[in-house]
């Protein structure tokens, strides 16, 4: 993992290879904090000709001319884009460093925040925005890549941010910190999400947990199979008979605060192969189905940084998880599953089995009365039709609680939608032989009908909110440069984090 720390100016020169200065737009010209007049003539005499803000927005490497004590020095500009939030600036500014001496080889690079702040107040934020796009674009998945093409790739190890001794060391240090944690916390769950069905079954996954929560203060307890159907969790393991490795149902807490302190409960989908089962899918992208298990990942990533942040707030995180296969056992269409909570639901379609798992999860959730239920979810194609890769939808009836999601993405720099749910979704979802059909009667909405699915499994009086992720779990680096072009994108687990500052 990549190592970010601070040092005062007099403490940093030239320990590291590059320096990296930021510019500002002033009026029709640009400023480089960092340099005096005769170094940004210097610039001028290497680069041929005046600086243009717009050609520092990509960043520009100039190499191995001594500036500033520094072999090599790398200028950006400062230039957010209206649709971002304070901190996403800086954090894409940080993946931006880190994608400039990744091209360009560096091992060691020093970041001047005096140039990058130029008189900003939050500092904190600043830091831990920065230190969270630099790690978060750092991430790759290689373990199947072979060695050698590994080994010839030098990358950062260390970046520095250098200050003076104006700016508040432990505002810095401290944002650093909420900043590693964070990255590599969704760092650990993109890597669980881009592990193939073969590597993370739902048994490896549950040991993934157990592993990672070791020494972090975060209980994990695992229910194998047989549990599980002693549990009543009919839905879960309705999907596993299918075939497959078996189920797993894993429960994290972390008691952060007082005894008495209601936990904040989030709920994951980790259905880690998700063939459609009897209901087959086409082929065709099929492949993509590993990442089924990105609700269930990014649940375990957000009790990882929780406990890691040690918070003052009690938690819970709950995953079921199975692969969704064809087998001889597997459901029909037409079976009946009765659910924990009791309530029995027919399988008119074998591919709609997220929230077959999910009702028992839910269940199990509501009986522990926590203050509020978050569940994420790789749900419905629909909501990728609605929303794209952009934003995660979400549902909930609680406008109040809709307000504090929404406030909480803004700060985290992740996006998130309101989505209708109503009691007409509702009756869409009725059974003819049981109380429920895990899909609708009418057509369209398809994601709405599956929230109020999920509804019927969370006690009324819980505050409840559901997160879709199937448009947004991966394949969304085009948009932000601090995720993969291709692969898990971690969503949700920052804004998550915030939401248990807020209701823990
Ligand atoms: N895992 C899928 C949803 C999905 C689709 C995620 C595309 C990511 C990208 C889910 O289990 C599923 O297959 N849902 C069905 C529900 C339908 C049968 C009511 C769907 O959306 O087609
Ligand atoms: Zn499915
Ligand atoms: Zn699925």
């Amino acid at each position: 993992m990549l190592n970010v720390s601070a040092k005062k100016v007099s403490d940093a020169k030239a320990k590291s290879q590059t320096l990296v200065l930021f510019a500002h737009k002033s009026g029709a010209t640009s400023t480089i904090p960092g340099l005096n007049k005769t170094e940004l003539g210097k610039v001028h005499e290497i680069t041929g000709k005046e600086l243009e803000f717009d050609d520092l927005k990509k960043g520009l490497f100039l190499r191995g001319h001594n500036l500033n004590g520094y072999t090599n020095l790398a200028l950006i500009a400062v230039s957010p884009s209206k649709d971002d939030s304070f901190s996403e600036g800086f954090r894409k500014l940080g993946a931006l460093v880190l994608q400039l001496g990744l091209a360009n080889k560096q091992e060691s690079m020093a970041i001047d925040l005096e140039s990058l702040c130029k008189g900003q107040k939050k500092l904190d934020e600043v830091c831990q925005a920065l230190t969270e796009g630099l790690c978060l674009a750092d991430y790759r998945y290689d373990e199947f890549i072979t060695k050698d093409k590994k080994k010839n790739s030098v990358r950062p190890e260390n970046i520095v941010l250098v200050h003076s001794t104006k700016m508040n060391s432990k505002t810095i240090t401290e944002g650093i910190r909420s900043g590693s944690i964070l990255a590599e916390c969704v760092n650990f769950s993109r890597g669980l999400g881009d592990a193939p069905g073969n590597i993370i079954t739902p048994v490896a996954l549950a040991n993934e947990t157990v592993k990672a929560a070791r020494g972090t203060g975060l209980k994990v307890t695992v229910w194998d199979k047989a549990r599980i159907k002693k549990e009543k969790m009919g839905g879960l393991f309705g999907v596993n008979l299918g075939g497959g490795p078996d189920c797993r149902f894993i429960i994290m807490e972390y008691n952060g605060a007082g005894k008495s302190k209601k936990p904040v409960a989030f709920v994951g989908k980790g259905l880690t192969f998700d063939s459609g089962g009897i209901s087959i899918k086409p082929s065709q992208g099929m492949e993509e189905m590993k990442y089924d298990m990105c609700g269930g990942a990014n649940v375990i990533g957000t009790l990882l940084a929780i406990a890691k942040l040690k918070l003052k707030v009690n938690v819970i995180g709950l995953v079921p998880s199975t692969e969704n296969m064809p087998g001889p056992m597997a459901n029909k269409p037409g079976d009946i599953l009765v659910a924990r909570n009791g309530k029995s639901v027919e399988v008119f379609n074998t591919d709609a089995e997220g929230r077959l798992i999910l009702m028992d999860a839910l269940s199990y959730a509501s009986e522990k009365k926590p203050r509020v239920i978050f569940d994420a979810a790789t749900l419905t194609g629909a909501v990728v039709v609605a929303l794209g890769n952009s934003y995660t939808g979400v549902f909930t009836r609680d406008k109040k609680l809709m307000k504090d999601i929404q406030d909480a993405a803004d700060k985290s720099g992740e996006w998130v939608w309101p989505m209708p749910i109503n009691d007409h979704h509702v009756a869409d979802m009725k059974g003819t032989h049981a109380d429920l059909c895990n899909i609708s009667s009418f057509k369209g909405a398809g994601s709405s009908t599956a929230a109020a699915f999920l509804e019927q499994f969370v006690d009324k009086d819980i505050p409840w909110a559901h997160f879709d992720i199937a448009g947004t779990a991966w394949h969304i680096g085009g948009r932000v440069n601090y995720s993969p072009k291709k692969g898990a994108s971690g969503v949700m687990i920052r804004t998550f984090v915030e939401l248990a500052k807020k209701f823990g």
